[in-house]
């Protein structure tokens, strides 16, 4: 069976099909209109979410299907102390599809191991975020019909942003990217996300000024500084307004830039920019929608004995993940798993105990 965890579960052609099955969508909605009639998709969202939720509802319901889920952590057993692998056991009996977003890194990869129906990873503490880069791919083709050959700045919280990474980790693999990363030295992106998709992969520098990279881009992704992923306040309120795009910014911006945000944006694009015609973010927001249904079609066809994205990985003796955030730190009677010396839930590079 197939699940989506990690954008790079699927192929450069499966991500070019999703993209043109959701342009059909946008064209002529009313063909899909009971495309999934008698499907249940669950939302479990155990993190605040408004566009990833909503959109996935509005998807679902847009192909004729029901929707069940929580929003909240509070509303579920988990606050009795249920483990997720028991809760998905659940409610992967009473759905046929399940979008879940969870503050621990590698929480889906626990649910799609215990799970009977396809798993969306809608987000896992500060790793992933594949179904946001699904949106962000159809925003990128419809405004530049090209995923090679793009100076992409992105800019803010490198180190937390998931939306970054996994949008980092789908356009590393077209060919004659650049990546231009904009952030303070404190919140770099991750050693390990730089190994597995940049190193000796695809060209990119790092710098911490925006104004300095800005004449270059095709595409400048703006983040949110992600505050509730700091250990400490007052760090969060030193770098809180590290960048903020204003209209005088973009002076020596090029006239077809596009701007992107994953949204929320907290001050980071000041509310003149939302008129500039650069300005991409809330149609890239609107086109959540129809990628989403596109997606969940998609995971619906999938067989049972389809061949998943083989996540595996081996005990170890030696190796322990140190990464606080990590799913293994809180799920009581899950396999620590390791390859390549890395943690296989949260793809940190492993210590010796
Ligand atoms: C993002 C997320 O949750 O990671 N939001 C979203 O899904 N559109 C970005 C963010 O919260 O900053």
């Amino acid at each position: 069976m197939r699940h989506l965890i990690d954008i790079l579960d699927f192929s450069k052609d499966e991500l070019y099909q999703l993209i043109l099955t959701a342009k059909d969508m946008i064209e002529a909605p009313e063909k899909y209109a009971d495309a999934a009639k008698g499907k249940i998709l669950a939302t479990l969202f155990f993190e605040p979410s408004t566009r990833t939720r909503l959109s996935f509802t509005s998807a679902m319901m847009s192909l004729g299907g029901d929707v069940l889920g929580i929003s909240e952590v509070q509303s579920s057993s988990v606050s009795k102390g249920e483990t997720l692998a028991d809760t998905i056991r659940m409610v992967a009996a009473y759905s046929d599809i399940i979008a879940m977003r969870h503050p621990n890194e590698g929480a889906p990869i626990v649910a799609e191991q215990v799970s009977t129906v396809p798993i969306i990873n809608a987000g896992d503490g500060g790793h992933f975020h594949p179904t946001q880069t699904l949106t962000d791919l159809l925003t990128i083709n419809r405004k530049k019909g090209r995923f090679n050959k793009l100076k992409i700045g992105v800019c803010g919280d490198l180190k937390y942003g998931r939306t970054v990474h996994s949008l980092i980790a789908a356009m590393s693999r077209y060919g004659d990217n650049e990546f231009i990363l904009i952030s303070p030295e404190e919140l770099k992106l991750p050693d390990y996300v730089k190994a597995e998709y940049l190193d000796g992969k695809c060209k990119y520098t790092e710098c911490t000024s925006l104004e300095e990279a800005m004449s270059k881009l095709d595409i400048l992704y703006m983040t949110r500084i992600q505050a509730e992923r700091f250990d400490s306040k007052d760090e969060y309120e030193r770098l809180k307004d590290s960048y903020v795009l204003t209209l005088d910014k973009l002076t020596t911006a090029k006239k077809e830039l596009a701007i992107m945000h994953p949204l929320p944006r907290v001050n980071e694009i000041a509310v003149e920019v939302d008129d500039d015609p650069r300005a991409a973010y809330f149609e890239q927001a609107a086109n959540g929608r129809y990628i989403r249904m596109a997606l969940i079609l998609k995971l619906l066809a999938s067989k049972k004995d389809e061949i998943d994205a083989g996540r595996t990985g081996a005990c170890s003796a030696e190796l322990e993940c140190k990464n606080p955030h990590c799913i293994t730190r809180t799920e009581r009677g899950i396999k620590h798993l390791f390859k390549d010396g890395k943690c296989i839930y949260c793809d940190q590079i492993a210590s010796n105990k």
